[in-house]
Formats: C-alpha cells, structure tokens, sequence
C-alpha cells in the first residue's frame, strides 16, 4: 500500500502533498486519500489506507470527559502536565470550544471512534510564548493520541497529517510555517514530526505550571514545500 517519491523528482514550484496526489494516480491498486509514511529523508514515502478512515471534527463540551480520562493517562500525562481535573479541563477548554478564544481544538476520530485530540493558533495571539520560541509568525499545534490502545501504531502520523493538510492549512492563509516544540526527551512525539517533514531548530526553555522549566525542541514545517501555498497568500 505504499509508495515513494525522491525529493529529487517534485517538480519545482509543486509541493510534496500534491506530488503524492499525483504518483497516488499511477497505481490503479490505491486509492486515496494519501497518507504520509516518512518524509524525512531523500525519498518521500506515502500510503493509501482504504480500510481505514481518518477524521477530524470540532470538540464539544461532550467530549470533556473523554479529554480528562486522556490527559491523565500516563503516556500523556507525562508530556502533558496541566490542567487535569474537571474544572481545569472546564477552564482551560471551555472559552475555546465556546468560541471565546480564537484557539481551535479538534478530536481526533479513527473509524468514527474519537482516539485524541488537537489544538492549533497564532503564535503571535500568545506573546509570551511567541517571544520564548522566537517563531511569532509561526501556526502552532499540540497533539496527543489519548487512547492507549492506539499509541505506537502508526496511528498518529496519519491523523497528524489529515489533521495539517485538511484542517490546520486551509485556515490560515498567509502561514508558512507550522511549529510544534515538544520536550527534548519526548522521542516518540520528535520522531511523529519528522516523520510529516519537520525540521528541528531552536532548543528552549518552556516554564510549567509549577514553574519548573522544561527543554523544548522547536520544531518547523516548510509550509509551501510539504503542503503547498495556500491559495490565499498569493
Ligand atoms: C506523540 C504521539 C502523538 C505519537 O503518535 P503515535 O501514534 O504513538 O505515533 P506513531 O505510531 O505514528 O509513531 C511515530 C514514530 O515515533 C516512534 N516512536 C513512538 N514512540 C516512541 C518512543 N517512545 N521512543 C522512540 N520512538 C518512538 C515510532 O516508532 C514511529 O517511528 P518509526 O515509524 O520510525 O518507527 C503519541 O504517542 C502521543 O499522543 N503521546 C502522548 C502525548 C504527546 O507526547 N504529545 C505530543 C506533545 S509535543
């Protein structure tokens, strides 16, 4: 089910999304929607999945029990060290999923059942951390697979793309770099992130809650590269 393109064969100007669009075209055997395997090397690997379906729709209060349960479960919790009781939940999220904060948060669904979820912002609506992470024009993004059951199965590089090219990229017109900074030792979530084609920059240190500072990797996507220009910058 899968297939490759080398970076060298992209025709100039054409992005890594819409090359793969094309090749997926040349196997009569697949059909879409095209999936990213790797992209962080030379040869840019790809797949179609038709037995599965990869979704992405807006969270509701209805779904603050489920975003409790994962926030505690340990392989978030460990990344994850906020706002983890009902009323933190309630106060962190609630503005946002009632359209008080321009933070949009989405869940996460593998064959209609919801495994996780995601957030994504300007990072210039967030001086502070926009001065920490010195990427003020950059599209922000956080992410976790809440479900243990779904953990390491290549789950989360699928609905990470789906989630970047169908949801994050059509909504900011102009953006030409998505970030992420997960902690240094966070291996899984660094790997995730080359995996769709981020590269790693700048290290810094990111307060918590309890003021203890972590080590955080910035992490960028070329934006017109992988996905393309939106064709609203031009
Ligand atoms: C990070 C996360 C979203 C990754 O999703 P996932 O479905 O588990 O990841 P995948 O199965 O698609 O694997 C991605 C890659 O990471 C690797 N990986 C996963 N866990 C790893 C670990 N603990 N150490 C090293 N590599 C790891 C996988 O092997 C795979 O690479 P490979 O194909 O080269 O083998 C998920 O593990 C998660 O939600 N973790 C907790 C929350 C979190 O860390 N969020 C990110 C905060 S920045």
């Amino acid at each position: 089910m899968e297939f490759e393109i080398l970076r060298r064969q992209v025709p100039g100007g054409q992005s890594w999304a819409v090359a793969a669009d094309r090749a997926l075209g040349r196997f009569e055997h697949l059909v879409g929607p095209v999936l990213a395997v790797d992209l962080s090397t030379e040869s840019l690997r790809f797949r179609a999945d038709p037995e599965n379906r990869y979704s992405v729709r807006p969270m509701v209060r209805g779904d603050f029990p489920d975003l409790i349960r994962w926030v505690n479960e340990p392989h978030v919790a460990r990344w994850w060290d906020e706002h983890r009781t009902a009323e933190q939940v309630e106060a962190y999220y609630g503005p946002a999923v009632a359209g008080d904060d321009p933070t949009r948060l989405w869940i996460w669904e593998l064959n209609g059942r919801s495994i996780g979820f995601g957030q994504d912002y300007r990072i210039s609506d967030h001086p502070d951390y926009a001065l920490l992470c010195s990427r003020p024009d950059a599209i922000g993004f956080d992410y976790a697979i809440g479900e243990p059951a779904y953990v390491g199965r290549g789950v989360g590089t699928s609905l990470i793309w789906v989630y970047l090219r169908d949801i994050v990229w059509p909504a900011y017109p102009g953006a030409l770099e998505f970030f992420a900074a997960p902690d240094h030792r966070n291996a899984g979530s660094l790997r995730l992130l080359a995996k769709l084609g981020f590269t790693q920059g700048l290290w810094f240190d990111e307060p918590q809650a309890d003021g203890r500072p972590n080590t955080v990797i910035g992490c960028s996507l070329d934006v017109a590269q992988v996905m393309g220009v939106n064709p609203s910058t031009v």
